[in-house]
């Protein structure tokens, strides 16, 4: 099925990989299974979110983690603390979460302002309940094949490849960007999957030529439009993670890491920005929390939702 896909591509017009078509129907299944916990084991799955200050953007995220939450039945807890609150009192209510049996996720929203050391306050979250897969603890699970919590994002890409291709074995991925919070997990997934996974970053060498061998290419930089459609190999699957706000002739406007208009004539399908990538994060972090529920109560995972 790869292969077909691969080489079908070149002639037409991409693919345009609708993100929000599937994290809708994603929340649905997960609703459903959520449902069927509540009934079967009298388990509500419940999210906590932290957020510190005021970071308008971070507001935005935490809002709607609670709406989704909430719309797939889960038990939803907002924490927002001010942007003075001390490292002390943050890691005083993560404890509180940890030891809370209603809170099986727990999500501190990033960045944390500068006076917080963000590295102590992600691994004071228990392993368990890291359903940002960021803990030290489950960085080394992700790397070693061990069973973890990964990080929303990159699986959320994962999904949309393995819907798109199927097997991913043997395919050589490029991922341009290598951040913990998407780059180096994108990587290890990709290697789980047996991809010959390559990261570039602002050190490597001729980027470009590196990026045309991907038969698929994980755009995660945040540089608007820096990926030109020369940089694609023809009918390779682009997945542009980057989100980036532009002010084009005085409108407002967001763009991909990757120059949409040029890449669609060459994949074989891309996901747009807005509307791919980023309604898949909100679905995952809701597949992790169930994830996590069901692991802390000792039941097998919903395979559908978790990486393993
Ligand atoms: N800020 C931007 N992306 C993320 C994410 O995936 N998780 C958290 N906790 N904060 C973020």
């Amino acid at each position: 099925m790869t292969e077909k896909l691969l080489h079908a591509a070149t002639a037409e017009a991409a693919k345009v990989i609708d993100g929000r078509a599937f994290s809708g129907r994603m929340v649905d299944e997960i609703a459903i299974h959520v449902s069927e916990l509540a009934h079967s084991e009298g388990i509500v799955p419940g999210l906590a979110v932290v957020l510190v200050g005021e970071d308008p953007a971070s507001q935005v995220y935490v809002r709607n983690k609670g709406i989704k939450c909430r719309a797939a039945g889960m038990r939803s807890f907002e924490h927002k603390l001010s942007a003075e609150c001390s490292q002390a009192e943050l890691l005083t209510l993560i404890d509180r979460l940890n030891s809370d049996p209603t809170v099986h996720g727990i999500l501190v929203q990033l960045p944390l302002p500068s006076h917080l050391d963000t590295e102590i306050v992600i691994n004071s979250i228990e392993p368990a309940k890291d359903v940002d897969g960021f803990h030290a603890v489950n960085v080394g699970r992700l790397a070693t094949g061990q069973a973890a919590l990964v990080p929303c994002t990159p699986l959320g890409c994962l999904m949309l490849l393995r819907a798109q291709l199927g097997s991913l074995a043997g395919l050589e991925a490029v991922i341009v960007g290598r951040s913990n919070i998407v780059g180096k997990p994108m990587a290890q997934l990709l290697l789980r999957e047996n991809c010959t996974a390559t990261i570039v970053h602002s050190q490597s060498r001729d980027i470009a030529s590196i990026c045309r061998r991907a038969d698929i290419l994980v755009a995660a930089v945040g540089r608007p439009e820096m990926i030109s459609g020369d940089w694609i190999k023809p009918g390779a699957v682009v997945i542009d993670v980057g989100i980036n706000r532009l002010e084009r002739e005085g409108v407002a406007k967001l763009v991909g890491d990757v120059v949409f208009d040029q890449a669609k004539s060459i994949a074989s399908a891309i996901t747009p920005v807005p509307g791919g990538v980023g309604p898949m994060t909100i679905a995952c972090l809701l597949a992790n929390t169930l994830t996590a529920c069901r692991r802390i109560h000792g039941l097998p995972d919903s395979r559908a939702f978790a990486a393993r």
